[in-house]
């Protein structure tokens, strides 16, 4: 049975072209002229482009005393919606858990999703086992890339010592570690002095977490990965000084990638003083949203290559659970929802606007990511012999977005009230026509798990630098190199 895309226009990362594609067997079988098949898909007046690929989720995550509220189907329905076909989430090991212990309930979660989807792992904690489990972990789960969080303290937080241990251990397995980059000591410094200062609604969050804490942890990250001889993903970049830190690495030829969030592109700090208490709470998220000055640096970021990624940091909480932090904002569940709106928003605000162009949105939003995720061009590609991870774009469809009409299970939407114009007409998962104009057609468990090998071109690469700089013994006449 083949499906063929007719009358469209492709457009991938570096090419716009008129062409049909055929697909069978959830592949993309031939890209040309007047193709024929059992089925059409009429993409007149639309772009066939990858789906949208979101690296960074947090579905069914248990987090700060609940879990938020999207799972693996509800999660991936609302990213099918809106033209992605791919999530990357995050695997998270308790305190002395065993990083395969912590797959396996992930592996559970994740058989009902509608889309493919991969993991990452985070490293919550470290000892002789996690340095054991990440081999395991690299060469038999294919999973490549390990997230530390350097905020959180007293939960998730790592230590500089415990991040060169990881790093250093990624190095040798040729994976990639990820941060979250704020520093997690003054962030509860600063938040017990506010709350003591009677400084308890969410407004406080923000001031809590200034830029200062990212560019600082951004910085100290870039340093102690140069140092272990290994790539850099830095999530949710939201500033100009984190940015301004990976921009100098990437300039002086560091391995370094910075992934800006649709949130932080397209929403100001106002939100924190709106008057109405769950209108800010419902936005509070790490980092916090910032004002113009950083949104046009992450813009000129994205335009200019500096910044490599758009991504959700999908992690959504009810109105209810974000209550938990009446009277402590210290206690309002960190996280914000996107998964249906990343693609619009950015092609409203990105596209629509002139500040990127069709092929850097594909870019930002699928191809730059399935490269350095090591899944290039099985996803992130238009073609022939990649999964038919494939939307269909409608630059005329348009729309306001609204709570009442998503796929997310939480009761608002931290985007209500934006118009968006650039919607998908089809969105296809292997093939499959999970969204047919307007009509949702997922199906729960359909997705299947993306392994992705280490050893990725640009660490290899970096690697064999490394190597050929490190520290050597000078060899002196008469003088052993080792001791007597
Ligand atoms: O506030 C956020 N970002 N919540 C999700 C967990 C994380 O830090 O990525
Ligand atoms: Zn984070
Ligand atoms: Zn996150
Ligand atoms: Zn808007």
């Amino acid at each position: 049975m083949t499906t063929v895309i007719k009358n469209g226009t492709v457009v991938t990362a570096d090419l716009t072209y008129k062409a049909d594609v055929s697909v069978d067997g959830g592949k993309i079988a031939e890209i040309g002229p007047d193709l024929k098949g059992d089925k059409e898909l009429d993409a007149t007046g639309c772009y066939v482009m990858p789906g949208g690929i979101d690296p960074h989720t947090h579905l069914e995550m248990p987090f700060m005393g609940t879990y938020s509220s999207d799972d693996f189907e509800s999660g991936t329905r609302a990213g099918l919606a809106g033209g992605t076909t791919m999530i990357v989430d995050f695997a998270l090991p308790n305190q002395g858990e065993s990083l395969l212990d912590a797959l396996k309930r992930w592996d559970n979660k994740s058989a009902r999703a509608n889309c493919d989807y991969s993991f990452h792992m985070a490293v919550t904690w470290w000892g002789e086992q996690v340095f054991e489990d990440m081999k395991t972990v690299v060469q038999e789960r294919g999973i490549n890339t390990f997230k530390h969080f350097l905020a959180y303290k007293g939960a998730l937080m790592v230590n500089d010592d415990e991040l060169f241990a990881s790093f250093s251990r990624l190095a040798e397995l040729g994976a990639t570690p990820m941060v979250h980059a704020e520093n997690g000591d003054v962030v509860a410094e600063l938040s017990a002095r506010l709350l003591a200062e009677g400084n308890t609604g969410p407004e406080a969050h923000a001031y809590s977490r200034p830029s200062q804490v990212e560019g600082e942890a951004t910085n100290r990250a870039i340093m102690i990965a140069d140092m272990a001889g290994v790539p850099l993903y830095v999530v949710h970049v939201s500033c100009e000084e984190a940015h301004e830190a990976i921009r100098r690495a990437r300039m002086q030829g560091k391995r370094v990638w910075g992934e800006p969030l649709i949130q932080h592109l397209t929403l100001d700090e106002s939100e924190y003083f709106n008057k109405d208490w769950d209108h800010a709470a419902r936005r509070v998220m790490s980092p916090p949203f910032r004002n113009k000055k950083h949104q046009d640096s992450l813009w000129a970021g994205l335009a200019s290559g500096s910044l490599s990624v758009v991504a959700t940091d999908h992690c959504a909480f009810t109105t209810e659970q974000k209550r938990f932090g009446a009277g402590d904002f210290t206690r309002i569940p960190n996280g914000t929802g996107g998964l249906e709106d990343r693609m619009p928003m950015l092609w409203t605000h990105g596209v629509g606007t002139g500040r990127l162009t069709m092929n850097e949105f594909v870019a930002v939003t699928s191809t730059n990511i399935a490269k350095i995720l090591n899944c290039y061009p099985t996803k992130g590609a238009i073609l022939v012999g990649a999964d038919a991870d494939i939307v269909v774009w409608d630059p005329e469809k348009e729309k306001t977005i609204a709570a009442g009409d998503q796929q997310s299970a939480i009761d608002y939407n931290v985007f209500e009230g934006h118009h968006v114009k650039g919607l998908p007409r089809f969105t296809l998962t292997r093939g499959y026509v999970a969204i047919h104009d307007g009509e949702i057609r997922t199906r729960e468990g359909y997705g299947k798990f993306v392994a992705r090998e280490p050893n990725a071109p640009v660490n290899k690469a970096l690697s064999q630098w490394k190597a050929l700089t490190a520290p050597r013994p000078v060899i002196r006449r008469g003088i052993p190199a080792t001791g007597v």
